[in-house]
């Protein structure tokens, strides 16, 4: 009788253990902005500016390997099929590559970054252009992209051959078309090749799946080394509408002529809106005390990093923000709230790439196109420039044109997703001039930011600017 009772009774227990867990894991699964639980990866998804666009992103930081994956997803499954299969061969293309290499990759950290840019053509239809940049041993990594156009109205798909009539005549038009923007362009001339620019045309498979559309014109993307030498990456050439517009098929002359404003140009930023005229200030509010630097990289993020601002303003602390370019084309109103309270502007890079890879012209593109993301969100140009991985050499440093700002304390939020370790980081290195590495894109950040504030409170720092160090 009583050996029944004990076994009911641990029964009970794997039962109650049982229905905590499933809902715990129910709970995980409702909640889609953190949906992982293994430390070396996270997997993201958040809403962006473009409706019904979300973006999924995806870290693994691994000893041999770090994989950083930024893509879309839409609310069609079949047409996230596409984009998933890219993304799941790309990554996988890099696995084996690490595999093939592991001896190699004892000193060296190999590394997959995809990122995309997405390019608003008409209501309901996107150009999503990948970059996809892997390294995994000897003196160069590799780049290359891949284009797709989405309607997300029909759920599919657009074929460049349902834009322009893809047929010999055209084929030889568009190649003089193409060749001389490479002859007279500044940057690509030197390193055009325009033999492969004739065999990339009259290559059968081609069929033009490197075109894509902006709201203003129909852009071809090359990969590295296609028609041009390695150094000019993976060039893009402009073609305005209306000088493309005897190749663009009866539909989509349409479609396009309806869309396009004659002449519309992007309205400049407006340099101050009068809201923002209070902005409060920092400098020159010395105390003479102790002070640190908080800085937070790789957002802004919509969520965390606005749980931030609020922490900041309650222990009255000012901080430093290194953004991503893409990431603040995506969030400019987060980058309007961080400006407005006070905070100092960083360039983290356009898509995070490790800038000692890039040739001098794609580090320039890095840094300017992120200074003019932020120019355009918030109507000033960031006062501050951090290398990704802290990566950077007396070229990067020049090219750049921008001074590097690095840290001195690095909490490894990023690996340790844990606020303990976190904060005892900041409490045994802190000391007066200390520059603090966190990011605001990890959940588990925000919550280690309370405790750290009180902290340096209690400590008697002030937290400051990176600029006011
Ligand atoms: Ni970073």
């Amino acid at each position: 009788m009583k050996a029944k009772r004990i076994i009911i009774f641990v029964l009970s227990i794997f039962v109650f253990l049982g229905a905590i867990l499933l809902f715990k894991s129910l709970l995980v699964k409702n909640d889609g902005s953190d949906t992982s639980n293994e430390k070396n990866s996270s997997k993201k998804t958040e809403a962006s500016a473009y409706s019904g666009v979300n973006i999924v992103s995806e870290v693994f930081d691994e000893t041999t390997f770090h994989i950083a994956i930024h893509y879309p997803k839409f609310k069609d499954e079949q047409l996230n099929q596409g984009i998933a299969d890219y993304v799941s061969e790309s990554k996988q293309n890099f696995l084996n590559e690490v595999k093939n290499n592991k001896e190699f990759l004892k000193e060296n950290i190999a590394e997959l970054n995809i990122s995309f840019n997405i390019y608003p053509v008409i209501d309901n239809v996107y150009s999503i252009v990948f970059s996809n940049e892997s390294y995994v041993v000897g003196a160069n990594g590799t780049q290359s992209t891949k284009v797709f156009l989405v309607d997300i109205h029909n759920n599919q798909y657009i074929q460049q051959t349902a834009i322009l009539n893809d047929n010999e005549q055209n084929r030889d038009k568009i190649y003089e078309l193409l060749r001389n923007a490479f002859e007279q362009s500044e940057q690509y001339s030197l390193y055009f090749f325009k033999e492969d620019l004739k065999n990339w045309i009259e290559d059968e498979d081609n069929h033009f799946s490197n075109m894509y559309l902006t709201d203003k014109s129909v852009v071809f993307k090359f990969n590295e080394y296609e028609v041009t030498a390695g150094a000019a990456g993976t060039p893009e050439i402009s073609i305005p509408f209306d000088q493309f517009k005897e190749f663009l098929t009866d539909e989509w002359k349409n479609k396009l002529a309806v869309e396009v404003e004659p002449d519309h140009q992007t309205v400049p930023p407006k340099v101050n809106n009068g809201e923002d005229s209070e902005k409060p200030s920092d400098k020159g509010a010395s105390t003479g005390g102790k002070r640190v630097a908080l800085t937070f990289d790789d957002g802004p993020h919509p969520k965390n990093t606005e749980k931030i601002l609020k922490l900041l303003d309650k222990y009255n602390a000012k901080a430093t923000f290194f953004m991503l370019g893409n990431r603040v084309d995506f969030y400019p109103n987060i980058v309007k709230d961080i400006a407005s309270k006070g905070h100092e502007l960083g360039n983290h890079t356009w898509s995070h790439k490790d800038l000692t890879t890039l040739s001098n012209d794609e580090v320039k593109k890095e840094v300017k196109q992120t200074n003019e993301a932020i120019l355009k969100a918030v109507g000033e140009y960031p006062t501050v420039f951090r290398p990704p991985y802290g990566a950077i050499n007396d070229r990067v440093d020049e090219v750049s044109g921008m001074p590097a700002t690095l840290w001195t304390i690095d909490t490894l939020d990023w690996k340790s997703h844990d606020p303990k370790a976190i904060l005892s980081i900041v409490k045994e290195n802190v000391k007066d001039g200390s520059v603090i590495l966190m990011h605001d894109i990890h959940a588990t950040t925000v919550e280690a930011l309370e405790p750290v504030l009180k902290f340096l409170k209690e400590e008697g720092y002030e937290c400051v600017t990176v600029s006011n160090i």
